[in-house]
């Protein structure tokens, strides 16, 4: 049971097309939320302080501090409580070392499947991200837990064939709305650790740019690495990894990952398919022509080079003087791991 990340990832892909599309993005955007090998990294450290400081950490990323409520934006999150007491019942047999990942999971959800009443594709990635968790938090922090679930609200009381054709749809542009091209307007559905809501977005522009055009609220008040809007932001130029998100529905409605928005996100460390339009973006660069819903993560770093060491040309490129003295950070947690 003791798998590496490459293992979780390569199970967690088998699995994919038996994950119900409500969630099969989300199951996927998890895993990237939560690198085990970034918490192997940390935990190993000599000086555990010293290397956050280098990976430029901000924010709440440790999962222990999250164990009921790290995967609230997955449809599957209402059968936490049914996930974490069937993991606990069968905890002795993870310490087998024999033990399969892939039909741990599978039993796993097999019997909260049966217990929910619910089929067994909305079972298998909250039950992989509970097993995760437990690897992560450790049995006593895991059992300590309360098994709180939120209850579903919105979008997410309705079946989950019905959330993912609204989530496909697009607002309507009016009539004669086909005519129309930089005047459209569309909406981005967004979901944090605190709430979930909407901001509008006009065709083409980054999401984090319509994000900083909704001030409907005191974003900073909420998480100090929010300076505008919901979506923390600091270089714009993506030098920094501050507006990571996931893409839970959408990603085909977003640009193409350009150059260098690719080898950022690499330096940064979202262990992701190399693909056009993948699951993980930087928010100053994807650019929208329809609606999106997104996940924003609780904490931000640059750990790809140390974690994962898979950066051949490590080349930092900052554009803006805004955020010298992260880019210096960031320059300095690079550069240490040469
Ligand atoms: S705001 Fe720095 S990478 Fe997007």
């Amino acid at each position: 049971m003791q798998a590496d990340e490459k293992s979780w990832l390569e199970t967690l892909n088998q699995f994919l097309p038996d994950i119900h599309a409500v969630d099969r993005n989300a199951v996927q955007i998890w895993f990237r939320f939560h690198p085990l090998a970034l918490l192997r990294f940390i935990e190993s450290a000599e000086d555990k302080a010293k290397t956050l400081h280098q990976s430029a950490m901000q924010g709440d990323f440790d999962l222990k501090d999250q164990i009921d409520s790290s995967h609230k934006f997955l449809y599957g999150h209402r059968y936490w409580k049914t996930v974490k007491e069937e993991i606990e019942k069968r905890a002795e047999s993870f310490s087998d070392s024999n033990a399969n990942l892939k039909s741990e999971i599978e039993q796993i959800a097999k019997a909260v499947s049966e217990k929910a009443k619910a089929e067994k594709s909305l079972t298998l990635g909250i039950s992989a991200i509970g097993l995760m968790t437990l690897l992560q938090a450790g049995f006593e922090a895991f059992k300590a837990a309360k098994g709180e679930t939120e209850k579903p609200k919105g979008l997410m009381t309705k079946s989950p064939d019905q959330i993912v054709t609204e989530r496909a749809k697009d607002d309507s542009q009016g009539v004669f709305g086909f005519l129309k091209t930089i005047d459209k307007k569309f909406t981005v559905t967004w979901e944090d650790k605190l709430s979930t809501g909407q901001f509008p977005l006009k065709n083409q522009a980054e999401l984090a740019t319509a994000s900083a055009l909704d001030q409907t609220q005191n974003w900073k008040e909420r998480d100090e690495r929010c300076w505008e809007g919901v979506i923390p932001v600091e270089c714009r130029s993506a030098s920094c990894g501050t507006c990571w998100i996931g893409v839970i529905a959408g990603e085909e409605k977003l640009s193409d990952v350009q150059r260098l928005e690719r080898k950022q996100m690499k330096i940064f460390g979202y262990n992701q398919p190399d693909e056009a339009k993948p699951f993980m973006r930087l928010a100053c660069q994807a650019k929208a022509h329809g609606n999106v819903s997104i996940v924003i993560p609780s904490w931000n770093g640059v750990f790809g080079k140390k974690v994962y060491d898979n950066i051949e040309q490590l080349e930092l490129e900052p554009v803006t003087t805004s955020a010298k003295k992260l880019r210096e950070t960031i320059s300095e947690a690079t550069e240490n791991s040469k």
